[in-house]
């Protein structure tokens, strides 16, 4: 007999919790969240989870925690009553802290690992993760959609003139390998340096005068503060390059970062829908779909 699924949405991926049902054809199970005065959130589900399959959508874009704790609820409640409960987390908070950069520090990813499991997660379905080494943190069944194709797919349609794909830093290399492959561009990749105490970023390449005149698609896998693009646009703008738009799977775009990013001389940032808001235009539910159907 075939298996049934239903999606279950928990607050932060209404819309892609919905295509995500709508293509898998399975019920969506909306919940209705109050939040009392002291923060903590009362959960109700709308409709009873049924079925032998329950797929979780929720990404932990900012209240970070508050939005983890509702995913992990609702995966504790799927599981009591079916074993296949799958957790989609499109954009995976903390997914940065996957290793001691400074004596002391807690490796986060390590700790999101074990509550996933714990709550009753059998696997978790990430968008684009930071790190593999982060994936790797999440455990054995962590499996990772990249969203870079569907990106990449974005930008040819914008028929962007001489364009050269940069990646910020060398742990994006790949990333921006792979979108430039998809678009049939160059790629090159800055050299990136964070004072971990500080937090402040210095950029420099080891190529001369390659961004001149070139229009810039400079990748990423997330955007929070802006703080790394800012610096690698005031470098590339510093090389007299031409137009430079940003592709990111995250545009999480927190403190003004979208403001600072066009002062910075950025015409476009375009992201997806694992964070929903006005830069998220690139839909990831197809991508996701088609890993679930292999998971
Ligand atoms: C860093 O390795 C990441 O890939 C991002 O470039 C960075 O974390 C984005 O953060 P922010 O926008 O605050 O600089």
């Amino acid at each position: 007999m075939a298996k049934t699924t239903c999606v279950v949405s928990c607050g932060s991926s209404e819309v892609l919790a919905a295509r995500i049902s709508e293509r898998l054809k399975a019920d969506l199970i909306r919940t209705e969240i109050r939040v009392f005065a002291d923060g903590e959130s009362k959960i109700r589900l709308r409709q009873k989870i049924t079925g032998d399959r329950a797929i979780i959508v929720q990404s932990l874009y900012p209240p970070v925690d508050t939005n983890l704790f509702r995913a992990l609820s609702l995966i504790s409640k799927s599981r009591e009553c079916m074993t296949d409960v799958t957790a989609v987390i499109p954009y995976m908070g903390y997914a940065r802290q996957d290793m001691e950069f400074l004596p002391g520090e807690i490796v986060t990813m390590a700790v999101l690992g074990k509550l996933f499991k714990g709550a009753g997660a059998s696997n978790v379905v990430v968008v684009d993760m930071h790190s593999t080494r982060g994936l790797e943190l999440l455990g054995a069944n962590a499996i990772n959609v990249t969203a870079v194709p569907a990106l990449a797919r974005y930008f040819a349609d914008m028929h962007i003139d001489n364009p050269l794909v940069v990646s910020p830093d060398s742990g994006g290399a790949a990333r921006a390998e792979l979108f430039a492959s998809n678009l049939g561009a160059d790629t090159i990749m800055l050299d990136k340096k964070r004072d971990r105490n500080t937090g402040q970023v210095q950029i420099t390449t080891t190529e001369s005068d390659v961004a001149r005149g070139r229009n810039i698609i400079l990748v990423d896998d997330m955007i929070s503060t802006g703080g790394s693009i800012v610096k690698a646009a005031q470098f590339l703008k510093s090389q007299d390059c031409g137009e430079m738009f940003v592709a990111c799977t995250h545009a999480l775009l927190v403190d003004g970062a979208q403001g600072k990013i066009k002062a910075a001389g950025v015409s476009e940032v375009v992201g997806t829908n694992t964070v929903p808001g006005q830069n998220g235009v690139v839909d990831v539910s197809e991508d996701i779909v088609r890993k679930l159907a292999a998971a």
